[in-house]
């Protein structure tokens, strides 16, 4: 018997289910609403306000919801003065804007966070994001970009938590707890948006905006967690994405918006259109005209429209015609107004003028350092290349991205300013203060000019070690920024040969958005640093890696594939028919490259060695609705401190449906001394064990799996673990 399982059931603890006391005030106001008035609720729109009546026209007519890119205290509340002051029903305008990965302090990109694999991290920063973010007047941030993605030619895998359900689930909920705090209405709470619903990261061939073809259990066990973790955790809104979804666009797909959201997760939030995703539906080719458009969209359950104005102009003759009724607006509106409501914007609507977003203090970069730390992922350390020595007496900082502000910060950068980041270069300097730190760039990101090679070896030749800084340029990562190649652009392969034959100790460090091919440059680099986008206090956190005050310990979040045409390559395949095996032609491999990754989900290393012992189970028999304890010891074998993160993954290898050969169900990064042993405990319960079987209900099938414990996806020590009725 398959025992069935209320999944996903944990009630949010900020924005739970609408109370009585809320709902009769919300239906008051919309008593008082006249049709144009409900429809500005369903209006966001930006743009510059100074110089611009039109949004400050709109407020004051009651015609706006909300607003995007309009920032700055004094600003919003001139808005704000105008709807609450100027218009009939005193209703706030919300104010949003994409705070990705901070706001005025920088932190690692997304996809950097989701590498030190430790949430906690995650809630700090984010909270420290909303602070300055609500100092200038914001009270609601397009993020998490919680989208899963398998194919990093897309540019946005920057965005997110890489390629796993679970870790980006945990990721999710850390990012919302984080921006919205304990208290909704407290002047510092964000509301968070959690983005782009559904599918958006499977865009075919990786290219943005692209088609996606997802089965329904694909969505429901790879793609949908994230976002569920997000609304258990109380985010208040989402997005909804761009995509073309099975033949109907996630803009307009009343199976993603209504059944699951509001239908089966209970979702009293409101979902926003992702910027013209509305409009759009034109060119998806399922709306002849605007009026279509914002048919399909507002019944499938889009609230919000951004940017394109069509709930606007068609729905008063929608309504009239009797193709939309009046109830759906309604309920539209009543979602946002409870929004509003639950983020205290009826009672305090404005910010405080005379705090300003400033500067990063102390404090914050002191977090955005930590943050960068805790984020890099050491790929490769031949002979203990890394840590350098602090004596160093010269060191050469070499390539195209050493002293590159914008590669430092990557996209999306708030209200982040290039002049507050700290280089590679500038944190090398800070580093080493006695020591003669030569700089050659070496070449540019891109042509092939080996123009500046010459110097960079002569920079190689005469220093005891040398930092070679790689990978992407600050915009060629994020939005509408796929790669047809996933190489280090430019000439920079090639300088990294001619630096690297000089011989020298050299550590290389990677600044980049996205997995990339790297297997050349892993041949022959003794020591590689996959750095990404560190922020603010980007060179400052390196320089710690580099010389030894800090220990690497984030692990990868996505597959490096050792090719473009593995991709999409991801650790929790399927086993197929006719899994690949070398001495058997006819089995899924490739004639011309391996079938496994250069690098595995899950991999990094540390300065010190560590080694998993005892694995148990107990029980080691359960039914489907127990749970076991998994136990393990983590021992710091070397003689550094460091860290090392424990990851738990199961197998089942004979089910109603396929599994994957290995799926993420618990991590733990710990930091141990030299020669210390920690024992770990992981549950394993209904909620893990569980999968979409056979008739698309989410059970524990009674059977055999296989708990593995390791330090990545590949490896580790094993257990079984038996379920039956
Ligand atoms: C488009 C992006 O897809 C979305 O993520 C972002 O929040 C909006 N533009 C608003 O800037």
């Amino acid at each position: 018997m398959r025992i069935l399982l209320a999944f996903f059931l944990a009630a949010a603890p900020v924005f739970s289910a609408p109370n009585t006391a809320v709902e009769s005030r919300i239906q008051k106001i919309l008593n008082r609403m006249t049709l144009s008035e409900k429809l500005g609720q369903l209006q966001q729109l930006g743009g510059p306000i100074e110089g611009s009546s039109q949004l400050m026209d709109l407020a004051r007519h009651g015609k706006i919801g909300a607003t995007l890119n309009v920032r700055g205290a004094k600003n919003l509340n001139a808005l704000q003065r105008a709807a609450v002051e100027g218009s009939r029903l005193k209703i706030p305008i919300l104010f949003g804007f994409d705070v990705i990965h901070g706001y005025r302090t920088i932190f690692p990109i997304p996809l950097a966070m989701a590498s030190s694999w430790d949430p906690s991290l995650i809630e700090k920063v984010s909270r420290l994001a909303a602070q300055e973010a609500t100092l200038d007047g914001l009270r609601w941030t397009f993020s998490p970009m919680v989208d899963i993605t398998r194919d990093p030619r897309w540019g946005r895998v920057a965005e997110g938590a890489g390629e796993d359900p679970f870790l980006g689930a945990a990721m999710a909920r850390a990012y919302v707890r984080g921006y919205q705090g304990e208290n909704l209405s407290a002047p510092d709470s964000l509301a968070a948006c959690a983005k782009h619903w559904v599918g958006y990261g499977a865009a075919e061939g990786g290219r943005d905006y692209s088609t996606t073809e997802i089965s329904e259990r694909t969505l429901r066990e790879i793609y949908f967690p994230p976002f569920k973790a997000a609304l258990d955790a109380g985010a208040l809104t989402l997005m909804s994405a761009f995509n073309d979804l099975d033949g109907v666009p996630s803009s307009a797909n009343p199976f993603t918006l209504t059944k699951v959201l509001r239908g089966e997760w209970k979702f009293p939030g409101f979902v926003v259109s992702d910027s013209n995703a509305i409009s759009e539906l034109i060119q998806h080719g399922i709306a002849a005209n605007g009026a279509e458009a914002a048919q399909r969209a507002l019944t499938a359950g889009v609230d919000m429209e951004m940017h394109s104005r069509l709930y606007e102009e068609n729905l008063p003759t929608l309504i009239k015609s009797g193709l939309v009724a009046q109830s759906t607006v309604d309920e539209a509106v009543r979602r946002i107004l409870r929004v509003k409501i639950a983020l205290g914007l009826f009672k305090q609507p404005y910010a405080d003028e005379t705090r300003t977003s400033h500067t990063p203090d102390a404090a914050a970069r002191k977090m955005a350092r930590w943050a960068a730390v805790r984020s890099m992922v050491l790929l490769k350390n031949d002979g203990k290349t890394l840590p350098f020595s602090k004596n160093l007496k010269r060191v050469a900082v070499i390539g195209p991205l050493a002293n590159d502000t914008a590669a430092e910060l990557g996209s999306w950068i708030g209200n982040g300013r290039l002049e507050e980041t700290i280089t590679l270069l500038a944190g090398v300097r800070a580093a080493l203060p006695n020591a003669k730190v030569i700089f050659a760039s070496g070449c540019a990101m891109s042509g092939d000019s080996d123009a500046g090679f010459a110097k960079a070896v002569r920079a190689a030749q005469s220093s005891d070690a040398v930092v070679l800084a790689l990978g992407e340029a600050g915009d060629m990562t994020g939005e509408a920024t796929s790669r047809a190649f996933l190489n280090l652009p430019g000439p920079q392969i090639n300088l990294a040969k001619a630096v690297l034959a000089v011989g020298k100790p050299t550590a290389v460090v990677l600044l980049n958005g996205r997995p990339l091919t790297l297997s050349t440059l892993t041949q022959r680099a003794p020591a590689i640093l996959e750095a990404w986008q560190p922020g603010t206090e980007a060179g400052n956190a390196i320089a710690d890696i580099l010389f030894g005050n800090a220990s690497p310990g984030g692990k990868l979040p996505m597959t490096f594939p050792f090719t473009l045409g593995q991709v999409p390559l991801y650790y929790n395949h399927k086993n197929t028919g006719r899994p690949a095996k070398d001495d058997d032609h006819y089995t899924s491999k490739y004639i011309d490259a391996p079938v496994t990754p250069l690098f595995p989900f899950g991999w990094g290393l540390s300065y010190t060695s560590t080694r998993l012992s005892n694995l148990t189970l107990s029980p080691q028999k359960i039914t489907p609705d127990q749970k076991t304890i998994v136990h393990v010891f983590v021992e710091n074998t070397g003689n550094r401190l460091g860290d090392e993160v424990v990851e738990l993954y199961i197998r089942r290898r004979a089910a109603s449906v396929t599994r994957p050969v290995a799926e993420l169900k618990g991590f733990q990064r710990v930091t141990l001394k030299p020669g210390e042993k920690r024992q770990l405990k992981f549950d394993l319960g209904p909620k893990e064990l569980g999968f979409y079987g056979l008739d698309m209900k989410y059970a524990v099938e009674p059977g055999e799996y296989e708990i593995t414990v390791g330090t990545s996806s590949v490896g580790g020590l094993t257990a079984p673990l038996s379920v039956s009725n």
